[in-house]
């Protein structure tokens, strides 16, 4: 474990270094008072030939990243260190299939804050957290090829949420933070409920794939039955996932898989 910068939580991170190196072992933990990316800093060791098992957690990002190249911002205060959670898990990883990856972590993470269900927090395809149709989080995964190896990749999960209160200015989805029904909620409390299990959650996909968990993310997917509009111009009902993970939806033309990346769906009603 190492901690940079000032006012490192060292002591509060050991019993979540102690989980994370039984989850996967030798998985270090690092936390950062600011970084640009958590996910753009593991993906500058990866290429630079790092591909050491590691979570990174920053108090701040500077240049944050969501998916389709928007920013992610997090807490509107920098000094405000309790507001968000932030943080990349890097990791070598060979599974048969990577399809679904992304909707495996969403499962875990919303399975780890929200375990009774009480919160309500449903899994928006591929890769939010969403709590009535507001935002608790976003999930960014990258990977990087390893230099002489065909199957390994190194996968950086990134995961940013908010904990506290959080105006929705400029945001395209309304926010939820976290302290809406966990009032003592902070950063390193979230990210040692649901950090151990998530590593344990690629571990199985790995070997396992998406089709286990298919049933789970089926049980909070925010868009099924809903009308949608897709980026591209698309627009139909859902009717839940494929076997790879892909969003079903019904639209004049039929049903339709949509797997891209690129493409935006947002619930009808919603901008787009
Ligand atoms: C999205 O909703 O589009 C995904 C947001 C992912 C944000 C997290 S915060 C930690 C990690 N570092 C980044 O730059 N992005 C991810």
């Amino acid at each position: 474990m190492t901690a940079a910068a000032d006012c490192a939580p060292t002591a509060a991170l050991l019993p979540i270094q102690q989980a994370l190196a039984q989850a996967w072992p030798g998985l270090t933990l690092e936390w950062q008072a600011e970084v640009d990316s958590t996910n753009m800093a593991l993906m500058r060791r990866a290429r630079a030939g790092d591909a050491s098992p590691v979570l990174l957690v920053a108090q701040r990002q500077t240049a944050g990243r969501g998916r389709l190249g928007r920013e992610w911002q997090s807490a509107q205060q920098p000094q405000d260190s309790a507001a968000s959670l932030t943080f990349s898990v890097g990791l070598p990883l060979a599974p048969k299939d990577w399809s679904g990856l992304s909707l495996a972590v969403g499962v875990s993470v919303a399975e780890s804050l929200d375990s009774n269900g009480a919160a309500g927090l449903q899994l928006k395809w591929p890769n939010d957290l969403w709590v009535n149709d507001r935002k608790l989080g976003g999930i960014l995964i990258e990977t990087a090829s390893l230099p002489n190896e065909r199957q390994l990749r190194y996968v950086v999960i990134g995961i940013g949420l908010n904990i506290g209160e959080r105006p929705a200015t400029d945001l395209r989805t309304p926010p939820a933070w976290l302290r809406q029904w966990q009032a003592q909620a902070t950063p390193l409390g979230a990210l040692s409920d649901l950090a151990p299990a998530l590593v344990a959650q690629v571990r199985h996909f790995a070997e396992h794939g998406f089709a286990p968990v298919a049933p789970r993310f089926a049980a909070r997917d925010a868009l099924a039955g809903r009308d949608v509009t897709l980026s591209d111009g698309r627009s139909g009902r859902c009717e839940g996932l494929g076997a790879g993970g892909e969003l079903l939806v019904r639209t004049a033309q039929g049903l339709e898989a949509i797997s891209s990346a690129e493409v935006s769906v947002r619930p009808r009603g919603m901008a787009v």
